[in-house]
This record gives C-alpha cells, sequence and structure tokens, in this order.
C-alpha cells in the first residue's frame, strides 16, 4: 500500500523511527499511522526531515491546539510564527536567539507546573553540535511497573506539586523569586500515578524533582519519598538516548514520559525549532484502571531473565 509506513521499534525502553514520509506532504491515512505510533511507543522520530516553521506547525497542530510559545532567550524578539519557540546556544548582536543554552537539562516532563500541560512536544533539529547535546527519553509506564510493590502502595494516592520558578536548565524565570520554602512555592498539583487519557495505562508523572514538595507531608518526609522515586525513575534500563541528526523531527508524548538533555561542546552551535501541542486535559487518576504490563517491560525484563 503507497501509504504504508514503516515504523521500526528501537530496542530500547522506548522510542520508534518511522520512516517513508515527508512531512511537508502526507496523507491523513499517514498521519494516523503516525499518531498511533507515537502513543505506543512513546517517543518517535522522523529523520531527513526538511521543513519550514509552518509546515511544523501544521504538523503540530495535527496532535493538538497548538501553545503559543513566548520568547525565551533574555532580550529576544518575538518571532513571526508564534507556536514555534528555538532551543539554541547562539547568541546574534549579544541577544540568545533561543533558550535553555549549553548546560545539561535535567531530567523533566514539560511544563508539569501549568494545570493543563502539554501532551505532545515537538522538535526538529537544524544544527548540531561537535558533540554532545544528546536527549534522553525516560518510559514512565516501565518505571511504574517496576516500582517496589510497598512504595508503589505508598504514594497510590499522593500528588505532586510542581513548582514553576526554575525553567528546566536551572534558569530563575522571569518575575518569580528564588524558593526559600517548597510547601509555599507556586504551582499546580497532579496525582504521582496519572491514567493516560488516551492509552488507558496508568503512569508515574513526576514534573521535575527541583522544589517539588508532596502535599499533607512534612518536608523532610516529602523529600525522602521523591528521592526515592526519582533515583527509581531515572535510571538506565527505563530510557533511550536519541542521537540527533540534522533534519530529524522528535515527538514524545508528554504525558508518560520524562528528557532530558547532555550537555554539549559550547564551541559550537545547536539550533532546534519547537512546538508543543496540548489536549487540554489536567493530569489525572482514574482509579478503576488497573496497572497493566508494558510491552517494553517484557522485552527488558525478558533481557535481564537471560
Ligand atoms: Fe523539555
Amino acid at each position: 500500500m503507497a501509504d504504508q509506513l514503516e515504523i521500526l521499534r528501537l530496542p530500547y525502553a522506548c522510542g520508534a523511527e518511522v520512516r517513508g514520509v515527508d512531512l511537508r506532504a502526507y496523507s491523513d491515512q499517514q498521519f494516523g499511522q503516525i499518531r498511533a505510533a507515537w502513543l505506543e511507543n512513546l517517543v518517535i522520530v522522523i529523520r531527513n526531515q526538511n521543513v519550514t516553521d509552518d509546515q511544523l506547525t501544521s504538523f503540530g497542530q495535527r496532535f493538538g491546539v497548538l501553545d503559543e510559545l513566548p520568547p525565551v532567550g533574555k532580550g529576544q524578539k518575538p518571532r513571526d510564527n508564534k507556536y514555534i519557540s528555538v532551543i539554541s546556544n547562539v547568541i546574534e548582536d549579544g541577544v540568545p536567539i533561543g533558550g535553555l543554552a549549553d548546560d545539561e537539562v535535567i531530567w523533566h516532563s514539560d511544563t508539569s507546573y501549568r494545570e493543563k500541560p502539554p501532551s505532545a512536544s515537538i522538535l526538529y533539529s537544524l544544527k548540531l553540535p561537535a558533540w554532545g547535546g544528546d536527549t534522553g527519553f525516560a518510559n514512565m509506564y516501565l518505571a511504574l511497573e517496576t516500582l517496589e510493590p510497598a512504595l508503589r502502595k505508598k504514594v497510590d494516592r499522593l500528588e505532586i506539586k510542581n513548582d514553576i520558578t526554575y525553567n528546566a536548565g536551572g534558569q530563575l524565570r522571569e518575575g518569580f523569586e528564588p524558593v526559600k520554602d517548597v510547601t509555599k512555592c507556586p504551582g499546580a498539583i497532579h496525582p504521582i500515578i496519572r491514567t493516560h487519557p488516551e492509552t488507558k495505562r496508568n503512569c508515574l508523572y513526576l514534573g521535575r524533582r527541583r522544589n517539588a514538595y508532596i502535599p499533607g507531608l512534612k518536608v523532610e518526609d516529602s523529600e525522602a519519598l521523591l528521592d526515592q522515586l526519582w533515583s527509581h525513575a531515572t535510571q538506565d534500563f527505563l530510557n533511550w538516548h536519541h542521537k540527533w541528526k540534522v533534519g530529524d523531527v522528535v515527538i514524545w508524548d508528554n504525558r508518560c514520559t520524562m528528557h532530558h538533555r547532555d550537555n554539549f561542546d559550547p564551541k559550537t552551535h545547536r539550533i532546534m525549532h519547537r512546538a508543543q501541542a496540548r489536549d487540554d486535559l489536567r493530569p489525572a487518576r482514574d482509579f478503576t484502571v488497573p496497572d497493566t504490563p508494558h510491552d517494553r517491560g517484557r522485552v527488558y525484563l525478558g533481557n535481564v531473565a537471560l
């Protein structure tokens, strides 16, 4: 069938490569396959693309309502396309053209501090550094499945307050004060275990570690519990690191993954264009849904048993 795409599942905890599509022109049937591959594999990469901001915008809009993204670099002028932001370390005339510079970016899910965080995040690579800058993705279905049973039980009905004050690069956001007390910092409260609204599977939803707080607990108890969850959820067996090539478009499901970026050669340039789409839903738990094994888990556990 001419419309049939090749979905190449990667041998890690998540990820698939989608082959045989040009994002400047694709059929509804092909988009259906892309979306299904995304839901099933959590993260997909489509290589060798050559798209304008407007074409990337049209593609992103197929995943949901696109967020308007304000300029993320200090002193940066608004871009013509308000749905595409730039992630880069390039500085032009003393002004960064994008956000997040060249440091490592810690594990997180995008904008978990909002009441309705985005469902899909999209990155398109235009220029890559000499070394580093890979992006890791972690499977949060599998993180829940492999959580130690007593810990799983303990966090069953708990929530996390997701601090808004700092970005994932550790920079204080404009207009916010440094956090002195995690119980008081602003940010949305979401369940630690959420039910994915489309796959109907439960997964861990941790947001980001910095200044997170579990309401109802003493700060020291909240810190200890969060440390336990984070040391589990960031183990290597739960993730896959994508090595970028120019022209890659990567789309991840922000509801059931976390991601982070390695640092990279600051003397060379990295330029990415980014869009994010939302399903307009608050992260929620459906208590009628039982935990179910994720097929990536069976692969992993099978490998270990061997
Ligand atoms: Fe991010």
